[in-house]
Parts: C-alpha cells; structure tokens; sequence
C-alpha cells in the first residue's frame, strides 16, 4: 500500500557564512523547491527599527512594532525579494549595520513568535527550501530533511569577506568581518529562545574543507535520498 509522503520541506540551518544561501539556491533550482531566506525577514524588521528609531534592545517597544509591519518574501530564481509594508527593501538589508541588528532583534521571543509563524505559513505547503538558525529545530521539527551547514569561523570570515568584495555592498577589512561574525555567532548560539544548534535529526555538512560542489552534491544526495526512499 502506498503512503502519502509528507510534504517536502528542506531546512537548512547554520552559522552566518557557511554557504547555507548558496547550496539552498541550488537546491530550489535543481529540485523545483521554492527558496525562502528566513534571515531576510530578521533583517527587514531590523531595517523598520532602525528607521523608526526603536532601539535592538527595548523588547516591548519592538513588539509593538511588529504589529504594525508587514514582511513579505517573494522567492525568486536569484533570491528573495523582501517587502517590508509594501516597499521592496532587497537593496538595504545587507549592510554591517543591518546584520548586526537582525541578530540583535531576533533574540527576542515576541519578535520570534510572529516571524516563526509567518515563516510556518510560507512553507506550510511543502516543496520549499528553508534557510536560517532555527528551522530545523523550531519552524519545522518535522521537516524529512534537516541539513546543518557549518564551516570554521576564520573560514567563514574568509567567505563572507570575498563575497562583499565582490558585490561591493560593503568595504570592511577582513580582520572586521571575522570579528562581526564570531559576534553574530555568539550571539545567536547562546540565545535563550531558539539558540542555534543542530536539530538531533541534522545531517551535518563541515564545509571547512570542502568545495561548494562537493558540499550542493552531498546536500542534493541527502534530498534525493528522501524522493527516493518515500512512495509518491
Ligand atoms: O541568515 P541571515 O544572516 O540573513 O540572518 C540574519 C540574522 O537573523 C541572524 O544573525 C540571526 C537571525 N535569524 C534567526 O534568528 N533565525 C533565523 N531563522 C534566521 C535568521
């Protein structure tokens, strides 16, 4: 007899830097997956603070703001467009300052709760590809694949530093970029709501040492492993 299988729900998880956005780009286009940043709406609502002057630490302040945003991801083949209220702000969620506040509002549980949820109706459907800190852990515990992407901070910091290079978004000294990334990290892992860690059920990719080919072939081989393995 045949059983319905779940709904295919790809959740990558891992620290900033590790190519989670790379090999899930990959993934949505070699497997017809819709591609969602979660960090994307972390980081419009960071953007809406900072515009409104609501300091990254004033929990309630910020809850109260979350009531009145709207935050939209429109996937596409190159990435997500991001509405934040109506307005595409894709352009200006990748700067130092950006970043650093996206970490610093989602530490907060309120703020958490409302894009969790969003983030839950997004991909409730299935065929998606979820990317972010707390996906498999959280968002969707029951996702049939759960792939932590991890790679050593200075290597990270290394990544992270050529890919601003190279789409001049930012121009920060190396020894800068290791250092906002080992602050990010800290802070997203020792978090009380939702630290980032690998869900029990995780594949764990250390691409330390790998080509971002050998690290899209073991994700891919981790996906088909499931098509292949469940009835349709
Ligand atoms: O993936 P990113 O770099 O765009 O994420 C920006 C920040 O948003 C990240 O430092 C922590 C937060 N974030 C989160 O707490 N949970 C997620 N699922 C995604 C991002």
């Amino acid at each position: 007899m045949s059983v319905a299988r779940p709904p295919l729900i790809v959740a990558i998880d891992g620290p900033a830097g590790a190519g989670k956005s790379t090999v899930a780009r990959a993934l949505a286009q070699r497997f017809g997956l819709l591609n969602l940043e979660s960090g994307a709406m972390y980081r419009a609502f960071a953007l809406k603070a900072i515009e409104a002057g609501i300091a990254t630490n004033d929990p309630a302040a910020l809850d109260l703001l979350a009531h009145s945003t709207h935050v939209r991801l429109e996937p596409g083949l190159d990435g997500n467009r991001v509405l934040l209220d109506g307005l595409d702000v894709t352009a200006q969620l990748r700067t130092p300052e950006i970043t650093a506040a996206a970490s610093e509002v989602s530490v907060h549980p309120p703020i958490r709760r409302w894009l969790v949820g969003l983030q839950q109706r997004l991909g409730a459907q299935g065929n998606v590809v979820m990317e972010g800190r707390d996906i498999g852990t959280v968002v969707f515990p029951h996702a049939p694949v759960k792939i932590f992407l991890d790679a050593s901070p200075d290597k990270r910091g290394e990544r992270r530093y050529e890919q601003n290079r190279n789409t001049a978004v930012v121009t920060q000294l190396p020894v800068k970029v290791l250092e906002e990334i080992r602050e990010r990290d800290r802070r997203d892992r020792t978090r009380a709501d939702s630290p980032l860690r690998p869900a029990p059920d995780a594949a764990i990719i250390d691409s330390t040492d790998l080509t971002l080919d050998e690290v899209i072939e073991r994700a891919a081989a981790l996906v088909e492993g499931y098509l292949g393995g469940s009835d349709l």
